[in-house]
């Protein structure tokens, strides 16, 4: 890969961290902190569209998250299937294309609908592929990947001394989009949490000390503001 110097990245992902954190401090139930996290979503949308990001991947949801208390494992579908219900018309209207990686299948079925029918019904859409990584772990999908590979092989689509990164690359969920030039997380933590472990390997982090309901199209505008300052070098000189 050659050194390049690139204005806006063309995928962000975000690791959205704060919520119980925000809702503590103002003396508020946890799931209120997600309900309010919902419109930072809005906000980054929005943003990402104004800029001309073409991808923007958010860890809503992760395979660890399970373990939370019942109640507020509850609240995160049900906020989800909302979400969902009350977008989707206005990701149709901004020409917005809605995907999701994960284990989808462990997800509950009001929101797994919904979110079938929105991935289905904006599958042609353009300006911005929003990516939610729900019940996602990224050691689990390397696994995946990995029987994916071993299965080729067996069927004998795959000669095993071919296999290389981008071959492994098209194994992963993420098949179709471009690895992540930024990794923004918020609330200042510095963590990846089992979040697209392989497909950051060159990504540029941005850590953001807002708690992620207070984060908002402009904080976005700055992490890019601050991407395109930066020199990519891959490992070159
Ligand atoms: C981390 O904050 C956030 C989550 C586990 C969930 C993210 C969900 C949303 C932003 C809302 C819904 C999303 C969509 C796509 C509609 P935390 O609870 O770990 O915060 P804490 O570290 O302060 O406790």
């Amino acid at each position: 890969m050659s050194s390049q110097k690139t204005l806006t990245p063309k995928h962000i992902a975000i690791i959205m961290d704060g919520n119980g954190r925000w809702a503590k401090s103002r003396g508020l139930q946890r799931w209120e902190g997600h309900q309010a996290g919902a419109e930072s979503v809005k906000a980054v949308i929005e943003g990402c569209i104004e800029a001309k990001v073409e991808y923007l991947t958010l860890y809503a949801f992760s395979k660890e998250n399970w373990n939370r208390p019942k109640t507020e494992v509850n609240a995160l579908m049900k906020l989800l299937e909302q979400f969902l219900k009350k977008k989707s018309s206005e990701l149709k209207k901004n020409n917005v294309r809605l995907q999701a990686i994960g284990n989808l299948q462990d997800l509950s079925s009001g929101p797994l609908k919904e979110l079938k029918k929105t991935i289905h019904e904006t599958r042609n859409n353009t300006a911005l592929t929003l990516i939610l990584a729900l019940s996602y772990g990224a050691r689990e999908e390397i696994i995946h990947g990995i029987r994916s590979v071993l299965s080729d092989i067996k069927e004998g689509k795959l000669d095993p001394s071919s296999l290389d990164t981008k071959i492994f690359s098209e194994h992963l969920y993420t098949a179709q989009t471009p690895d992540p030039d930024l990794l923004i997380r918020t609330s200042g933590e510095k963590r990846i949490s089992n979040f697209l472990l392989w497909q950051i390997s060159y990504a540029e982090l941005f850590i953001s000390d807002k708690l992620w309901p207070d984060f908002k199209k402009e904080n976005l505008l700055e992490a890019i503001q601050d991407f395109s300052n930066r020199e990519r070098r891959y490992g070159e000189v």
